[in-house]
């Protein structure tokens, strides 16, 4: 099944002299289950199309189907519920709610959509991420690679159709990088999550399902 598809997602900013074409005429597919990484050099494109999978940015021109659903013929509100649902995001910064613990952060999407917790499956999450210990830590009191499992989880916890990572562990040194990047491939595999990850790191890039270049807003590699 396809989860996700775009057909001739176009991003323009600017004009005239200005103007720039962040995407021009994206066409990706990705299936049920995949894990796919994102490559490219700085400035060609990566997190505008991140943004806009995710239904965070509108683009200027061309579609994204998720299940597929139109996102943007959504209007902003149902556009919102919809990421909320559907969507998870993993971010550079980890975007954790600073006043609460570890695991309300990692439920608090599902509450926030007036959701059920399945406690089973969160907790095999939380196992698979190894943060049993650190449920009632706040953020604060983690280290940054606990900070971003935990963002892991919480994008997992969710069930979402498709979690979108943009670069994870920016922040991190090289070896805690590659523990979260391994478990992003890891808990993909395990939960049948469907991911789309753009990284810098090409040792991690080459055990992804498949690797998609992107260069001046075009795919030139999948
Ligand atoms: N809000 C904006 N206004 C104008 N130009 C923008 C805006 N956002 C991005 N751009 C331009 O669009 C192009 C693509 O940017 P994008 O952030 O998607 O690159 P990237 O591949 O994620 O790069 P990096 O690896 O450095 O994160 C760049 O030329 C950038 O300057
Ligand atoms: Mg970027």
């Amino acid at each position: 099944m396809t989860v996700l598809e775009t057909q001739e997602l176009k991003k323009y900013y600017g004009s005239g002299d200005t103007l720039v074409k962040a995407l021009d005429g994206v066409d990706l597919r990705v299936e049920n289950g995949e894990f796919v990484a994102i490559v490219g050099t700085s400035g060609s494109g990566k997190s505008t199309l991140l943004h806009i999978l995710g239904g965070l940015d509108r683009p200027t021109g061309g579609s994204v189907r998720v299940e597929g659903k139109d996102i943007f013929s959504l209007k902003d509100e149902e556009l919102t519920i919809f990421r909320r649902r559907k969507i998870g995001f993993v971010f550079q910064a980890y975007n954790l709610v600073p006043v609460l613990s570890a695991y309300e952060n990692i439920i608090l999407p599902i509450q926030l959509d007036g959701g059920q917790v399945d406690k089973d499956y969160v907790g095999r999450v939380i196992e698979a991420l190894g943060l049993e210990q650190r449920l009632n830590s706040l953020p604060s009191q983690l280290s940054g690679g606990q900070q971003q499992r935990v963002a892991i989880a919480r994008a997992l916890a969710a069930k979402p159709a498709i979690i979108l990572a943009d670069e994870p562990t920016g922040n991190l040194d090289s070896k805690t990088s590659q523990d979260v990047l391994s478990l992003m491939k890891i808990t993909s595999q395990k939960f049948a999550q469907t991911m789309v990850m753009i990284t810098h790191n090409e040792e991690i890039a080459q055990t992804a399902d498949r690797i998609v270049r992107i260069e001046d807003g075009r795919i030139v590699a999948r």
